[in-house]
């Protein structure tokens, strides 16, 4: 009988760590017909703007803060792959279900599998997204709000995954990326490298985490094609309201909130505030001031990048 299931080897072992530790699990999306360079380049010339991000960084090891984001600009997909692959970028295409209707099948056949195979609790707002990856690229230490797993297409990179509790973690810097998407801005040192579990994600790898573990990637030297897959769960919903009321409080009211609870009268009230105010324009015009869009691809010289 062929073998169609796209997640690989999983053991009872799989089945009692899966959300408490970093499991490297092996999968066979790298010969897929919707991850070939055709694919790819295909889909990138039809993205729309408003779903990718384009994003010039550091080289690997560099100083922080060199992260800018821009435009395509009137490449052809393949001219953006082979920029990619001789710049140092990073190109995500976001929500791509919503782009192709292909990809939330494949989306659909993940999660179908994994809720037979890994007792996560049941999941919503499944969202997939398309990384492509300069050569000795760098993803800077963040963590992410949604339940979270990186899958590896083509390439190779270095995934180091740090504890989701604090220092590594805190708080309040869970509120800063819930308010102003801030996932960049995380205090890092040196030696948190001591307490992260590494991977060496391969082709044909996948990794996921514990809920908003911080991590950081550093690509090998080559082009690098990942997949990323994020989920909502009723557990992982509700912190989300308590990131956002907390950081109302925090901001708006100028008051350190001290509970983290997911039940009881205090959630309930957080609830209902953060509801008040998270889709608010003082929200919007804060976000939009913290990340700028400020160059595009430059179609004349391959690596360069034009300032806006
Ligand atoms: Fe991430």
């Amino acid at each position: 009988m062929i073998d169609t299931s796209i997640l690989k080897s999983i053991t009872p072992e799989h089945k009692e760590l899966f959300g408490k530790v970093p499991l490297q699990l092996s999968h066979s999306l790298p010969s897929s017909p919707l991850f070939s360079m055709d694919a790819l380049a295909e889909l990138i010339e039809r993205y729309p703007r408003e779903h990718y991000s384009l994003v010039h960084m550091g080289e690997k090891g560099s100083a922080r803060k060199t992260w800018r984001e821009g435009n395509i600009g009137g490449l052809s997909g393949k001219q953006v792959i082979d920029w990619i692959e001789n710049g140092r970028m990073w190109l995500n295409l976001r929500n791509v279900k919503t782009v192709d209707d292909r990809y939330q099948s494949l989306l659909d056949k993940i999660f179908r599998e994994m809720g037979t195979s890994l007792p996560d609790s049941p999941t919503f707002n499944q969202g997939l997204g398309i990384l492509i990856s300069s050569p000795n690229a760098q993803v800077y230490y963040h963590a992410d709000l949604p339940g979270q797993s990186l899958w590896q297409i083509l390439g190779k990179k270095r995934v180091y995954v740090y504890p989701n509790t604090a220092p590594f973690v805190t708080g309040e810097q869970l509120e800063n990326i819930a308010l102003f998407n801030l996932e960049t801005d995380m205090r890092y040192e040196n030696w948190y490298d001591e307490h992260a579990r590494i991977f060496d994600l391969e082709a044909g790898q996948m990794l996921h985490w514990p809920l908003n573990a911080p991590h950081r990637v550093e690509n090998f030297d080559c082009l690098n094609v990942s997949m990323t897959i994020e989920y909502w769960s009723d557990e992982i919903r509700r912190s989300q309201m308590v990131n956002v009321a907390n950081g109302l409080i925090r901001h708006k009211l100028g008051i350190a909130p001290k509970s983290r609870a997911l039940k009881g009268v205090n959630f309930a009230g957080k609830a209902i505030f953060q509801k008040m105010f998270k889709n608010s324009k003082w929200l919007k015009k804060e976000r939009a001031a913290r990340r700028p869009v400020d160059f595009m691809l430059d179609g004349q010289n391959l690596g360069q990048i034009v300032n806006l």
